[in-house]
């Protein structure tokens, strides 16, 4: 009978441990009995980018990174982009479950009625220089809703809960849009409640002297399933942010702040406006074989390709893939695509990339079609950060209830000098 234990020899003392398996994983703090001397701290396990350190036990989404599958409480992305909405998907993330209709409509009815800020917050927002990044905004913007909602700091009552998760879903289109017309120069639009949420958004950023905004049909549906695969994806470098702030127990906008400024890096949500810019810098098919050298020799990275879980091909891009197709329709087809197009091709049969099974990402076509319905490349993480504050929030509320949560607080490989006596500034050697 196999024992569902780990047998640990250290060959340095010759003593044989015993650690027990949990969903294939060992406790690493159960390496601490490792010792070669009683007075010794232990053995660590070491792992500085988490590459093989599962944080927390989770219910809300499952990646197969080798099978390129993603599922949002086990519905496969595919199935939900055809036949979900992102209001309802996000309900699933946060619930666990998908709604019935009078939850949805509930649901739906309490995120429309929340998207209002405070006039202050529009104030606030007016402060910015006219040049600032949007994403600079949206997190200092979201961070600073804490200051208007300080009831939010009570975060194990369950009302306040819902409550707040109602308010970053309602108000986070709401200071995108705002961002949005920040850069443009133009007056913020304020949200109109009888558009769906992907209208609406859409209504906040181009909306002019039309009394009533109307979405196109194809763009609104495409934003909705945009929203939908840009949800969730377990426990990345924002949804990290956001567990590993939040085990402080702040309010719950402190820890989104927190995400969305880890999703703005260039290696995560960033790559989006990043993958433009490349393709805008090589500018014509021709030039594709320089850059593929270049990536080849390190001298930079081809932006939308490779993840760090996904080798295979990313489901959510082959999705975008087709969506583009529908809004090119619309928007007539982006110049930009037959290079992305022609990239991926010579990528994907280059002997560097398959061998390191770097396959497009989510961001290498979403951004053709930011730019195609007229959005300018610092928008691109804004609504990837729309998008998110649902798997934020849903990861949020799965730790606040686990009762293993306690304050994140990794520990360190020291390198450092051992115990120095302090130097008086006269008696210090000058550098050289
Ligand atoms: N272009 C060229 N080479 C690459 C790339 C790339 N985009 N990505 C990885 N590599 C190479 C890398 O140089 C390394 O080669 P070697 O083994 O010879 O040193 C190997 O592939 C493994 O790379 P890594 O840096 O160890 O992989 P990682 O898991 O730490 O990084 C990543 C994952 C997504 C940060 C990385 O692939 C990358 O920088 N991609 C470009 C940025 C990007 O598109 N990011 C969006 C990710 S998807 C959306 C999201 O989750 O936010």
């Amino acid at each position: 009978m196999s024992k569902n234990t780990l047998s640990v020899k250290d060959n340095r003392t010759g003593k044989t441990y015993e650690l027990a398996i949990d969903n294939d994983t060992i406790k690493a703090t159960d390496l601490r009995q490792i010792k070669v001397k009683d007075e010794d701290f232990g053995m660590m396990s070491y792992d500085p980018a988490f590459g093989n350190t599962a944080s927390c036990k989770s219910k809300v989404t499952f990646i197969d990174g080798e099978k390129g599958i993603l599922r949002y409480r086990g519905y496969p992305i595919e199935e939900l982009a055809k036949k979900s909405n992102f209001l309802e998907v996000a309900y699933l993330l946060i619930h666990g479950e998908l709604p019935n209709k009078s939850e949805y409509d509930s649901w739906v009815h309490d995120i429309t009625h929340h998207t209002y800020v405070h006039e202050n917050i529009r104030k606030l927002m007016d402060g910015f220089r006219y040049d600032a990044h949007p994403m600079g905004m949206l997190l200092a913007t979201v961070g600073a809703l804490s200051t208007f909602y300080p009831d939010a700091k009570d975060i194990f009552d369950t009302d306040v809960q819902k409550l707040e998760i109602r308010r970053l879903m309602a108000k986070t289109p709401t200071i995108a849009g705002f961002s949005y017309r920040h850069i443009m120069g133009l007056p913020y639009v304020y949200p109109d409640n009888e558009l769906s949420y992907a209208g609406n958004f859409l209504s906040m950023m181009f909306k002019m002297t039309e009394t009533k905004y109307e979405p196109n049909p194809a763009i609104e549906k495409a934003i909705d399933v945009l929203f939908i695969l840009h949800a969730d994806h377990e426990q990345n470098c924002s949804a990290s942010a956001m567990r590993n702030v939040a085990s402080s127990h702040p309010d719950p906008y402190s820890a989104a702040a927190a995400a969305i400024a880890a999703l703005y890096g260039p290696l995560h949500g960033g790559a989006n406006e990043a993958v433009l810019e490349m393709l805008a810098d090589i500018g014509s098919i021709d030039k594709i074989p320089q850059y593929i050298e270049r990536a080849k020799k390190g001298e930079f990275r081809l932006m939308g390709f490779g993840h760090r879980v996904y080798k295979a091909y990313d489901p959510r891009a082959a999705i975008i893939k087709d969506i583009a197709h529908d809004v090119f329709e619309v928007t007539g087809k982006n110049p930009l695509l037959d290079i992305a197009l022609e990239l991926e091709r010579i990528a994907l049969e280059d002997d560097y990339f398959v061998r390191r099974r770097l396959y497009p990402n989510v961001d290498f076509y979403s951004g053709l079609i930011y730019q195609s319905i007229g959005l300018p490349t610092s928008m691109f993480t804004v609504l990837f950060a729309i998008a998110r504050m649902a798997g934020w929030l849903a990861q949020w509320l799965e730790l606040l209830n686990d009762p293993e949560t306690r304050i994140a607080r990794p520990r360190q490989v020291y390198l450092g000098e051992d115990n120095r006596k302090y130097v008086a500034m006269s008696r210090r050697r000058k550098k050289k």
